[in-house]
């Protein structure tokens, strides 16, 4: 008999965990894996191209739970997600993550008595006022197996009262799916001349979501002014998340993004965004997975947030937090310019076998 994992996908950055765990799963004898979409993201260049690329199959259910408030969209997936979970009857269920797509599995998991895995745990900030710190807090503190992506997160939850026989140092999924999908990462150029655009010789890759940034008007405008003057020293391409996209069309900052040199393209696909950041002179974010996936290819990144819930990508990786004073970026762009910025090293286990090392604990435990 094979065990059932019911693995929990919501947002885009949950596909690119998602799919060396599942393609893992479906490797072993003992186990074998239920895919559930909640639905949280659902445009075709937030999921679908996402499912292609990682060679994810189409999910068994898709709870089909679209934008909302945070309660709205919280409830709403742990309502769809009930049944669903009473007829699947996994032997467990595995999220990834801090989106709320990963809470709401996770309480309804939790609260069902069926064993709770999380992937990426013990991540903090700090910081309350992200959402996804709120989420991180709660999902480990219900999960019955926690597995990490570097070790400063094993502190955290024992800090929190987390019993470390529950807590396993794996390395990152994240990295496992990049390292196997590098070589078919798409040319820069190929991806520019699609959107009619040429490729510079030297570019720097620019994202923009967290609602800290991009959901107050004088904020959002103050970061595009500042990326404008960066684009003329280094042109920036700037694939735009749809949140930001709405928020710049609602505050009426068109403008601002129409400088020569800021390229601004729709939500890209994860080979073409690999393809961009592989071969680009820095990165200007404010994601949490790119601080990850920069520290891993080597490139420069500059984070426009404060703090960071990942913080070996400082220590020993190529981030460099920059908040949001103008200059205080700039500063850290010309250092990236004229000395080339932090070269860093790969962390421990960010090795491309970390979906191995879970699953491999998940076959002791269920198989
Ligand atoms: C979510 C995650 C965030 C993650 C981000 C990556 C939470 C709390 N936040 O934020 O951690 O970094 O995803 O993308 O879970 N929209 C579309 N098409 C889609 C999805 C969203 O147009 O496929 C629009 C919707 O109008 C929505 C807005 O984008 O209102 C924001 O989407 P939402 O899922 O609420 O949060 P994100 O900002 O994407």
């Amino acid at each position: 008999m094979t065990a059932t994992i019911l693995c929990v996908v919501g947002a885009r950055p949950n596909f690119m965990k998602i799919a060396p765990i599942h393609a893992q799963l479906c490797r072993s004898e003992k186990l074998r894996p239920f895919l559930l979409h909640t639905g949280q993201h659902y445009d075709a260049a937030m999921k679908d191209t996402f499912f292609t690329q990682l060679g994810i199959p189409e999910p068994d259910v898709d709870l089909g739970v679209g934008p909302g408030s945070h309660a709205w969209q919280t409830g709403e997936i742990m309502q769809r997600f009930e049944p669903v979970l009473d007829e699947v009857a996994p032997e467990a269920v595995l999220v990834v993550g801090d989106v709320n797509s990963t809470i709401a599995c996770g309480l309804v998991a939790a609260k069902k008595r069926i064993p709770l895995i999380h992937v990426e745990a013990g991540l903090r900030s700090r910081d309350r006022t992200m959402p996804e710190e709120i989420n991180r807090v709660l999902t480990d503190q219900i999960a019955d197996l926690l597995f990490t992506t570097e070790r400063s997160a094993a502190a955290n939850l024992t800090a929190e009262g987390i019993d470390p026989a529950r807590i396993h140092f794996v390395g990152n999924v994240m990295i496992d799916a990049l390292r196997a999908q590098l070589d078919r990462a798409v040319a820069p150029e190929v991806t520019l001349t699609r959107h009619g655009r040429t490729r510079p010789p030297e570019y720097g890759v620019v994202t923009l979501h967290r609602p800290a940034n991009v959901d107050d008007p004088r904020i959002l405008a103050a970061l595009l002014e500042v990326l404008a003057e960066i684009g003329r020293r280094l042109p920036l391409i700037f694939p735009c998340h749809p949140r930001t996209a709405q928020k710049i069309e609602a505050f009426g900052l068109q403008d601002l993004v129409e400088a020569p040199a800021l390229i601004l393209l729709p939500p890209l696909g994860y080979l073409e965004m690999l393809g961009l950041v592989k071969e680009a002179r820095l990165v200007l974010t404010d994601s949490g997975g790119l601080q990850e996936e920069t520290t891993a290819l080597g490139i420069p990144c500059i984070t426009l947030r404060d703090n960071t819930e990942r913080p070996i990508t400082v220590t020993e990786g190529t981030n460099t937090l920059a908040g949001r004073d103008p200059e205080r970026i700039h500063r850290c762009v010309d250092e990236v310019l004229t000395h080339g910025g932090k070269r860093g090293r790969v962390p421990e286990f960010w090795d491309g076998r970390a979906a191995e090392r879970i699953v491999a604990i998940l076959e002791r435990h269920w198989g």
